[in-house]
């Protein structure tokens, strides 16, 4: 199926969605702290969606062609983990990174977003791994307007990680996204700009860079989903879900407890802060 492109109402509901999961993410900070397994995280975040929220968690028994289905409700990734990480009897430890993704579906649309939490104090090296790949989702954000390619995306990003000496995965991408949790295109966090197809207003899609300390290289572990860095080098990744407006870009899952975007990329974005949680 080709790419969709959302009316006014459509992208409506995939506000909705997209600021729900956004609140998943606010809901489950102050738990990610030493001593919390992952496998508490996705209680805790599977009981918020679907009883407080009234939202489905789209992982749950998600099941693409070729694997078996995902098992929890959201993705915890520690450490070297690359992304797809189950949660389980794995306890946090202070000096962690992890990301949580989190992908609901209210209405029969879909909002996915993911974070990395830090936990306690971090290497010096694990912090600036996390800053420069949210600086890297922030500058494929803001390479989007109408008439831009898709390549935009994918070149500022890998850019921005080579320039640190990391590498950027080349096995995952965003995606499009939208009634379908993984719709037509596929969102490259590398390449050249003004390559591959142009950006058109009332396309939603992901952009989730998953940038690696060490080299690109990836392993799937026997579990069939959780993916790792071959080298056992950190790994991180942010994942917004946006949409193409008439004038640039507009991100979907955002809720008060979003981090705005970093200086460099804040110039090319129109961003008017909202209050903070109180
Ligand atoms: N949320 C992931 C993404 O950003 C997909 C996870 S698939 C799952 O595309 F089954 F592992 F949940
Ligand atoms: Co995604
Ligand atoms: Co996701």
């Amino acid at each position: 199926m080709a790419v969709t492109i959302k009316n006014a109402e459509e992208i409506e509901s995939m506000r909705v969605a997209g600021r729900l999961a956004a609140e998943v993410l606010d809901f489950i900070t102050p738990h990610v702290k030493p001593g919390v397994t992952t496998g508490e995280l996705d209680r805790l975040c599977h009981h918020y969606m679907v009883d407080v929220q009234g939202t489905i968690p789209a992982p749950l028994n998600y099941a693409p062609p070729g694997y078996r289905p995902y098992p929890k409700s959201i993705c915890t990734s520690v450490n070297h983990q690359v992304c797809h990480g189950v949660p389980g009897e794995r306890a946090l430890k202070a000096g962690d990174i992890v990301n949580i993704d989190v992908t609901v579906i209210k209405d029969g649309w879909h909002g996915d977003s993911s974070r990395m939490y830090l936990v306690d104090d971090v290497s010096i090296g694990a912090r600036r791994l996390c800053e420069v790949t949210f600086e890297c989702m922030w500058l494929g954000i803001a390479a989007v307007r109408p008439g831009g390619h898709f390549g935009d995306i994918g070149a500022a990003i890998q850019v921005h990680a080579e320039k640190h000496g990391y590498s950027v995965v080349r096995e995952f991408c965003g995606h499009g996204i939208g009634r379908r949790f993984h719709e037509e295109p596929q969102v490259l966090h590398y390449g050249r700009a003004g390559t591959l197809d142009r950006f058109v207003p009332g396309m939603t899609f992901t952009i989730e860079p998953m940038v690696n300390a060490g080299r690109r290289e990836i392993r799937e572990l026997a579990d069939g989903w959780t993916i790792v860095t071959k080298d056992h080098s950190l790994s991180a990744q942010w994942e917004h879900t946006v949409l193409v407006t008439e004038s640039g870009v507009e991100v979907l899952t955002r809720s008060a407890g979003t981090s705005p975007p970093p200086a460099i990329a804040a110039g090319r974005l129109n961003w008017t802060p909202k209050p903070a949680l109180v």
